[in-house]
């Protein structure tokens, strides 16, 4: 396994909007380990593809956050959204891509996902909560949107200078 470097906005890698996973081969699943590993690493709760420069729809997740739970890593390949809840929730959400910046998102509470396993197998799942809010920004992510997307102009335009002052100071270093 290898920790892969991850992207930082602005990118125009994590704009683009991503090609569906053809075949679950030997290759997607060691980009899938990776992914895992520098998820863990960094640390985060999701990891997108293009956020590692892999213009492939593919996400990987976990959301337990307890210690004593069991670490419940996924896989989502070719993942789509069958079903959306009315109800909605407001996380403040942040991005391993946009890294010390936090905002309020609001999204549905629950939705149902529909994607293919590294068993190469048809999934489909209910996601709720922190689950549901991680899955929608993962899916946004291989459409090209950023959390930062859902916000006001002023507040996106704010951090996004932000990072690319970030940027300049990290090429310098
Ligand atoms: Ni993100």
């Amino acid at each position: 396994m290898t920790l892969r470097s991850i992207l930082i906005h602005p990118d125009p890698r994590l704009k683009k909007v991503c090609e569906p996973v053809s075949a679950v081969t030997p290759e997607i699943g060691a980009l899938a380990e990776d992914m895992l590993q520098t998820m863990y690493d960094a640390p985060g709760i999701g990891l997108a593809a293009p956020q590692v420069g892999v213009l492939q729809r593919l996400f990987v997740m976990d959301c337990v956050k307890d210690d004593d739970v069991a670490a419940r890593p996924m896989v989502l390949i070719n993942p789509e959204i069958t079903w959306t809840s009315e109800e909605t929730n407001t996380y403040e959400e942040g991005c391993l891509s946009i890294p010390d910046q936090y905002a309020e998102v609001t999204r549905p509470k629950t939705v149902r996902m529909a994607w293919l396993g590294l068993d190469g197998k048809s999934h489909e799942d209910e996601f709720d909560a922190l689950w549901a809010t991680c899955a929608q920004h993962e899916l946004d992510h291989l459409n090209g949107t950023l959390f930062i997307d859902h916000l006001g102009r002023m507040k996106r335009q704010m951090i996004t200078r932000r990072m690319e002052k970030l940027k300049r100071e990290r090429a310098r270093a």
